[in-house]
Formats: structure tokens, sequence, C-alpha cells
């Protein structure tokens, strides 16, 4: 469901001076988050695990921006993450958390997560709160989390698998971690606000594009032909579809907790709208279940 509110254009004199921090943003979607922000007079530090890539995006990106190696799937390499940019920086403005997985191969981390749980949540999670204290003190900040619209099919969390030690279905957990986002994004902001603290926290969705997230996808559609078409006509180019995570970060017509998807009945394409998201998220004795296993799992909590 999407309520009337144009979203577009956003404050981009805002993104001035700003310093960002875009996960994932060697490759796709984030790659051109990254590329506005810096467009926009911001610097981005291009938090991504290949030093390679990462320099290969600069380029893309403008001067303006820095790598510094992050890995979701080693918490020892979060840590090592946020002492890197609190040394060289001090404090950050924006966090967006758009590194993801589609559908990998059942894999476990050293943790001994499921892959797609470990980055694609947990990661998040994790990232999120080590990077709070670093928030704390600049006005304005905001931590913004990736969403999908996969998460509108999730009918019922089955917490005895959601790190899939009972069964792995590729596309069940795919969807129930975009949920988990929205609900963690909604608990911090909540939290973040019973602490009167100035930080908030969003959520946004960039529609469907055909980017390297594809790569566990049949072949034919990372045909660069198939790419060309498919997000022309049904889905939308990479450059559109990180609208909402600008929107998000940039305008000041949205609150805490919100969900930016887009302004169409089936959100694979359009233009950047405050929509609801599913139910579940509301739920607030599930949103606290989750962040108890949150914690349970990282050791990290809000303090
Ligand atoms: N494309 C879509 O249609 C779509 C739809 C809904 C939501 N999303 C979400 O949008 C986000 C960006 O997706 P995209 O389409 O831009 O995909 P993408 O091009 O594959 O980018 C994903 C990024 O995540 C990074 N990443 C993966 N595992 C990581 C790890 N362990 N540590 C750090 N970074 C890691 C990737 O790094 P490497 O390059 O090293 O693999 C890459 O930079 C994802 O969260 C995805 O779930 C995408």
């Amino acid at each position: 469901m999407t309520v009337p509110i144009n979203l577009l254009p956003y404050d981009i004199e805002s993104a001035k001076n700003k310093l960002v921090v875009v996960t994932g943003s060697n490759s796709g979607i984030g790659k051109e988050i990254a590329k506005s922000f810096v467009d926009y007079g911001a610097k981005v530090i291009i938090a991504c695990r290949n030093e390679q890539s990462a320099s290969e995006a600069k380029e893309y990106i403008g001067l303006n921006s820095e790598f510094i190696y992050l890995d979701l799937t080693d918490v020892d390499a979060i840590y090592k993450f946020v002492d890197e940019v609190h040394t060289r920086y001090g404090n950050i403005d924006i966090l967006i958390n758009n590194a993801g997985v589609l559908r990998p191969p059942f894999t476990r981390t050293k943790s001994g997560l499921e892959l797609t749980f470990a980055v694609n949540y947990i990661g998040y999670y994790s990232l999120s709160l080590l990077m709070i204290p670093l928030m704390k003190n600049v006005l304005g900040s905001r931590v913004i989390n990736m969403s999908s619209i996969s998460q509108y099919s999730v009918k019922y969390i089955n917490w005895d698998n959601i790190n899939s030690d009972k069964t792995y279905n590729k596309n069940k957990i795919y969807a129930l971690t975009n949920l988990f986002r929205i609900m963690f994004t909604i608990e911090l902001n909540k939290r973040l606000s019973n602490s009167n603290s100035s930080i908030v926290s969003l959520a946004c969705h960039p529609g469907v594009s055909i980017t390297n997230i594809v790569r566990n996808l049949p072949k034919f559609i990372s045909n660069p032909i198939m790419v060309k078409l498919l997000n022309r006509f049904l889905f939308q180019p990479p450059d559109k579809a990180s609208k909402p995570a600008l929107v998000a970060s940039l305008n000041s017509n949205i609150h805490g907790g919100d969900f930016v998807g887009l302004d169409t009945r089936k959100q694979y394409k359009g233009n950047p709208a405050i929509v609801t998201p599913n139910e579940l998220v509301f739920d607030k004795e599930l949103r606290q279940k989750l962040w108890d296993i949150s914690v349970e799992i990282t050791g990290i909590d809000l303090n």
C-alpha cells in the first residue's frame, strides 16, 4: 500500500560534507548510491570485502570515496572496520546497510551462521549497533537498512529454523532476512528514541533490478541483452533502484521507522514513496524476540 507523498526531489544540499558509509558499494545498487552521494558533495566509505573491485568502483563513484575492508560474515572484521572508521574519521553521518546475498549455495560462516542470515541480517544488526557510538553526537544522523519486496511473502516466522538448522530454503531465508531488516529498523528506531537519541533508523527497498545479485539464478538472466531488456521494461536499472535509499537518507519529510518503497502496485519499478511493509513488523513481541536472539548471537546490545 502506498501513500501519496511525492518524495522527489530530496534535499541534495543536505548531503554536502557528510560522511556516508555504504556497505556493498563496489557493486550494483550500492555503487549507484555511493556515486550519487559523492556527486552531491558527500564523502563515501566503500565498505566491502574486495579491494580490487572497490578500486574499480572508486573510479566510477568519484575521488571523494575511500575503501575500507568489511566482511559481514566475520565478526572480527566488523569490529576492525568500525575501529578503522573511528580512527580515521571519528564520527559518521549516515550508515547505509546495503550489502546482501541472494540464494547462495548452503554455507556456514566461521561462527556457524547460515550465510544469508549472516550477511543479510546479523551483519546489519552488528554493524549498526557498533556504529551507533560514532553517530550519537552527529545531528541528523541516520541508519538506513535496505530491504526487499520479498518480505511481503512471509506469512509466519518459524523461529526454530531462522539459521536453517532444519531445512535450507533459499527463497524463504532471503525473504525472512528482508523482513528482519525492517523489524530491526523499527525496533532500533524505537529504542534510540526512548533513549533520547537524535539518530533515526529507516528502511527502504529498491524495487527489482538485475545486478550481480542474480549470480546464483539461472545464467540466461545475466546475459547482457537480457539485463538491458529486463531493467528497461519490467524492472529498473540500478541508478533508478538507488533512489529509495537516497530519499531515506536525505528527505526531511520522512521519519524514523518509515519504509521507503515505490509508488506502484507491484513495486518492481517506480518513484520513491512511503509504503506499508508486511504487517508482521508491527508485532512488538516478534520484534522483541528478534532483538533478544540478535543479542544472544552477537553479544552486542544498545547501551
Ligand atoms: N537487485 C534487486 O533486485 C534487489 C531487490 C531487493 C533488494 N535488494 C537488496 O539490495 C542490496 C544490494 O543488492 P544489489 O542488487 O546491488 O546486489 P549486488 O550487486 O550483488 O551487490 C551486493 C553487494 O553486497 C556485497 N556483499 C555480499 N556479501 C558480503 C559480505 N560477506 N560482506 C560484505 N559485503 C558483502 C557484495 O560484495 P561482492 O561484490 O564482494 O560480492 C556486493 O557489493 C542487497 O541487500 C539486496 O538484498 C536488491
